[in-house]
């Protein structure tokens, strides 16, 4: 049988048992699974049942053990705090294990949840692997969130430990993560049993509660301890990403599909093999961090960069080429955003003629669609193939790429690609009918899931069922609207629901919403992401006050931003707001957001034959133009 996409694309959706376990031989198990794919309680579906393992062996220990041990396993770069160092597989085996010992001391077993709110440092990933070993779930939490959207995962996850950082550093600020943790606490319901803190020297934190305990003194007389072994269906961890609503998803992944489909993933979508260097600059907080900074590239023997910086002030454009000649990077992964943000600084790419990239080989970027402006830009800059691929936090991986390590197929500007083995797309109307060519429609995957996708949300099936599974029966929605070509290329163009990409990060304009209404003067409020050069979408909040406010139109903005800001966190990126009359509404009292978004994005539109009042659009009209939009 050839090694060629299609042939693959087919076994894999023909013969997922044969294919699944043929990729499953990459990966050490303790015990063997009893099925590949067990089907027996559809539409909940699980991967390698019976199978007992352990990610963290994966990851580091079976390198050890196979003579890689002297091997890099993470470089870490901060231009932040003008620090560069190395772990090697056999030093990341002996931090690890002892963290995981330190765990241990503090009574964390298999099973409990351990949050982690760290920037991005070794120990973060460090962390993550502690937690595996000890069958212990983790939670990342992003250190751009505010202390509320901290204290809602620690509510859900119920962690019996939590791992933070004094602080991170933005550029040239310190963000000190303790008062933001103490708050968090201070609201939350939950309480955990102690908090581990690692002391940075750019920000000492006050360990005066009882509950907290310094990390490097416990990591001092700590024991190394050994890997449990866990069942290929037990948790690793649960990553929150935004849903509709202020509530965030817990999106629950498994120890063995993750473990598959990771390796899988690594040789054959981004073509990366044992001993190469490979680099995601996104954070530990997102789904791009945990999968391709953290498990993946190690669960394959690589070498993963940890970069603690931007792609432009840290200390300019040239920073992404600084770092992929310094390291010998192969392959880098990032948002279409870094990209626009470089490219604004450097448009003619002189930062990039001053570095030595002969062992670049491909830039993969996802996070948002990819403008073709910006991917020919990057294709004319580095001149190495340019690779857009689409997945969501909820899958963990790609479901449509150029699988490099496959077959590199012809690019198509704005697409990314077909769909990926395990991953049966389909574009269907509102009734769930397969639409023709080239007409939009919402992006479905036929079930089961390939492994690593998510088997449920933490602690509700329920929910797990009626976002996702119950729209479209025997189907995954996506959540995204697009079409797919003749020749089968798919094009992802929106969100069929209230969720934003903000510069690459998943937002919720109903969870804006929410904090928006809560303001005394607020009777009510519509926000909508509207196009933003750089950072691809952005928030804009349009108000309607309670009669009788008496506070100013610009205090009151002011205030709506800066509560967004503590509610939510800076990473919203919420700066937009203005006070209206009114707001359009149909006649049964939907508020037409899509007319709105269209209106400030200079977008041809229809006002829909519902509208209640269409003399309000003049209204709205107006209070765009005075915000800016639509953009020149
Ligand atoms: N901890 C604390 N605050 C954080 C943070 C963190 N980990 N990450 C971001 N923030 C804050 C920033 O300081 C900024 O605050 P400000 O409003 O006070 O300036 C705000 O959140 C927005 O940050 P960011 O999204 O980084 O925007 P920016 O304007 O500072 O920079 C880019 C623009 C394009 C350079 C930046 O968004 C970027 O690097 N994007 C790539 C995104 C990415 O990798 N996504 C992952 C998907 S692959
Ligand atoms: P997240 O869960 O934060 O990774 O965000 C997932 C969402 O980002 C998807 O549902 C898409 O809306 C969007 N997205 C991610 N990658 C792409 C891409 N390559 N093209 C278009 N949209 C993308």
């Amino acid at each position: 049988m050839g090694n060629d996409y299609p042939t693959q694309y087919q076994k894999s959706i023909e013969q997922p048992e044969i294919f699944w376990a043929e990729a499953a031989s990459q990966i050490d198990w303790f015990e063997p699974y009893e099925r590949v794919l067990d089907d027996r309680q559809p539409p909940f579906y699980r991967w390698f049942t019976g199978g007992v393992m352990n990610t963290c062996h994966n990851a580091v220990d079976r390198h050890v053990a196979a003579g890689r041990g002297d091997q890099v396993a993470i470089i870490y770069d901060s231009p932040v705090t003008q620090q560069q160092n190395t772990l090697t597989y056999q030093q990341l085996l002996h931090h690890v294990s002892r963290l995981a010992g330190a765990m241990d001391q503090l009574g964390v077993e298999a099973g409990d949840r351990v949050i982690i709110y760290l920037p991005m440092i070794p120990e973060a990933i460090i962390a993550m692997l502690a937690c595996a070993r000890i069958g212990a779930v983790h939670s990342v939490v992003f250190g751009g969130f505010a202390a509320k959207e901290l204290a809602a995962r620690i509510d859900d996850a119920q962690p019996k430990l939590i791992l933070a950082a004094s602080c991170g550093i933005e550029v040239n600020k310190v963000i000190a993560y303790k008062p933001l943790l103490d708050e968090a606490l201070r609201q939350s319901q939950h309480q955990p049993e102690r908090c581990l803190i690692l002391q940075r020297p750019e920000c000492q934190a006050n360990l005066d509660a009882p509950r907290d305990v310094d990390w490097a003194s416990i990591m001092r007389h700590a024991p190394q301890v050994a890997c449990v072994p866990v069942q290929a269906t037990d948790p690793l961890y649960i990553l929150y990403t935004s849903g509709t609503t202020g509530q965030p998803k817990g999106v629950v992944r498994d120890n063995g599909g993750h473990a598959v489909a990771m390796q899988w993933s690594m040789q054959h979508i981004y073509d990366i093999q044992p001993g190469e260097v490979f680099w995601a600059a996104s954070d530990v907080g997102w789904v791009v961090g945990h999968s391709y900074i953290c498990y993946a590239p190690l669960i394959n023997g690589s070498t993963t960069v940890v970069y603690e910086g931007k792609p432009v002030g840290t200390p300019d454009a040239g920073a992404f080429w600084r770092v992929i000649a310094e390291h010998r990077v192969k392959a880098l992964f990032t948002a279409p955003t870094a990209f626009r943000a470089i490219r604004k600084e450097d448009p003619d790419g002189h930062l990039i003629q001053q570095h030595n990239l002969s062992h670049f080989k491909a830039l993969f970027l996802a996070g948002e669609r990819c403008d073709p402006d910006t991917l020919s830009w990057a294709q004319e800059q580095l001149k190495v193939p340019v690779i857009d691929h689409w997945w969501q936090t909820e899958t963990g991986w790609a479901i449509a790429a150029n699988c490099l390590g496959i077959e590199a197929l012809p690019v198509k500007p704005g697409s990314p690609t077909k769909a990926v083995p395990g991953y049966a797309v389909k574009v269907v109307d509102a009734l769930g009918h397969e639409v023709p060519h080239n007409t939009m429609g919402h992006i479905v995957i036929e079930l089961p899931l390939p492994p690593g996708t998510l088997p449920t949300l933490w602690q509700d099936d329920d929910r797990f069922k009626a976002s996702y599974l119950s729209t479209f029966p025997g189907h995954y929605l996506t959540g995204d609207a697009g079409y797919q070509d003749e020749d089968g290329y798919l094009f992802i163009m929106s969100r069929i629901d209230d969720v934003i990409n903000v510069a690459g990060h998943r937002m919720s304009t109903g969870a804006m919403e929410e904090v928006l209404a809560a303001h005394p003067a607020v009777a009510e409020c519509a926000v909508m992401g509207v196009n933003c050069p750089l950072k691809g979408e952005v928030p804009l909040g349009l108000v309607v006050t309670k009669d009788g406010v008496q506070t100013s139109p610009a205090q009151l903005s002011g205030e709506l931003i800066q509560r967004v800001r503590e509610k939510i966190g800076p990473v919203a990126a919420f700066k937009n707001v203005a006070l209206v009359q009114r707001l359009p509404k149909t006649r049964s009292g939907k508020i037409l957001r899509g007319t709105i978004r269209a209106m400030a994005n200079g977008e041809d539109f229809t006002a829909p034959a519902t509208i209640d009042d269409p003399t309000i659009l003049d209204e709205i009209s107006a209070v765009l133009s005075v915000l800016g939009y639509p953009a020149d």
